[in-house]
């Protein structure tokens, strides 16, 4: 009997030595240790059949030889799955010096950005968004901002219609006339949109955006609309610039002013961008007109108003140092990747 032992320790060293995988020491042990099946599982069934006064020394033979068997099994398993641990290390093994390839990524376009930036400021001195509408009629556009058929006013802007009565909307003025006519008072309102106008040089395109601002209350003067402007303008072209404004004429203000911003760029000394005159014109504005504040039932002796109106792509082409208004519709990626203040 002890030789059959033997023999199966010798067949379980020869075979160990030919492993090579976890796997392998898996199957290997199977074959000698499954309690069905396997050689030394067979011994312990066979324990019934040896005679009882062999069957102490045979019993105490086979625990032996397979608690041998079981700490030589586990040492080589051990063993295995270290070393296919360290086979994959090295296989998955990355450099983590190699430049990565770099993954492209959008950005906003500059006029978003730029409307972006101008609805942060606003909405940090408690303007809400009104939608504006990109198609009007007459009487929105024109009319009720004081600008009847006419009116020599038209002639300023060259308005494509639609209809005789529908256009394109020209300017986000229009805007006002819906606030004042569905709003509660006070209105405080910023309205960003799409205007259209049969004009196209460096500085002009059919499409551009333009931001209207109106601020109706009571007691809203002129200095309202100053002190707003300054803190936009420091805001948006840094805290030593300051607005001034020069008397101008739109039909739907009364004062009208134009608003120039002290140049960002020389400080007001006089430069290429400021045409030597210290100062860039931004915006228009003015205090509401009676009439169009009556146009939208509004008690003109109680209430008052201001309003502005941004051209947006003014704005960015001033903050980005863009000569060409082509520059922001043509999606050139060498121009738009350039611009990226988000
Ligand atoms: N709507 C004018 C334009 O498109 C801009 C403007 C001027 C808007 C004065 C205003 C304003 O609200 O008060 O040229």
């Amino acid at each position: 009997m002890s030789d059959r032992l033997a023999g199966i320790r010798q067949e379980i060293l020869d075979g160990i030595s030919q492993l090579s995988s976890s796997r392998a020491v898996y199957e290997f042990k199977k074959k000698f240790m499954d309690s069905k099946t396997g050689k030394i599982g067979q011994l312990m069934k066979e324990m019934k059949t040896i005679a009882p006064e062999e069957r102490a020394s045979f019993g105490k033979g086979v625990n032996e030889l397979k608690e041998w068997a079981n700490r030589r099994f586990d040492e080589l398993d051990e063993k295995m799955r270290a070393r296919e641990l360290q086979r994959r290390y090295e296989s998955e093994k990355i450099d983590v010096t190699m430049p990565a390839e770099m993954a492209e990524t959008g950005n906003l376009h500059p006029i978003t950005q730029t409307r972006n930036q101008l609805i942060d400021v606003f909405a940090g001195m408690g303007f809400e968004i009104f939608e504006p509408k990109e198609i009007e009629n007459d009487y929105y556009n024109f009319t009720a901002l004081n600008t009847p058929k006419d009116h020599p006013a038209r002639d300023m802007q060259d308005t494509f219609y639609l209809s005789p009565d529908f256009l394109l909307a020209t300017q986000t003025s229009a805007a006002q006339i819906h606030a004042m006519e569905t709003r509660e008072l006070p209105i405080k309102m910023l309205a960003p949109g799409k205007v259209f106008r049969s004009d196209d040089d460096a500085t002009h395109s059919p499409m551009f955006h333009q931001m209207e601002g109106l601020v109706v209350d009571k007691k809203i003067t002129l200095c309202d609309l100053k002190g707003m402007l300054d803190m936009f303008v420091k805001k948006m072209y840094g805290e030593g610039t300051t607005t001034r404004l020069r008397p101008s004429y739109f039909p739907f203000t009364e004062p009208s002013v134009e608003v120039d911003v002290s140049c960002f760029e020389c400080g007001g000394k006089g430069c290429k961008l400021c045409k030597g005159t210290g100062w860039i014109e931004i915006l228009g504005a003015g205090i509401v007109n009676k009439k169009v504040l009556e146009n939208c039932g509004i008690d003109s002796e109680e209430y008052s108003g201001l309003a502005f109106g941004i051209g947006i792509e003014r704005v960015a082409m001033l903050k980005y140092g863009i000569d060409n208004i082509k520059l922001l519709f043509e999606s050139d990626l060498r121009v738009l990747r350039q611009i990226d203040d988000n």
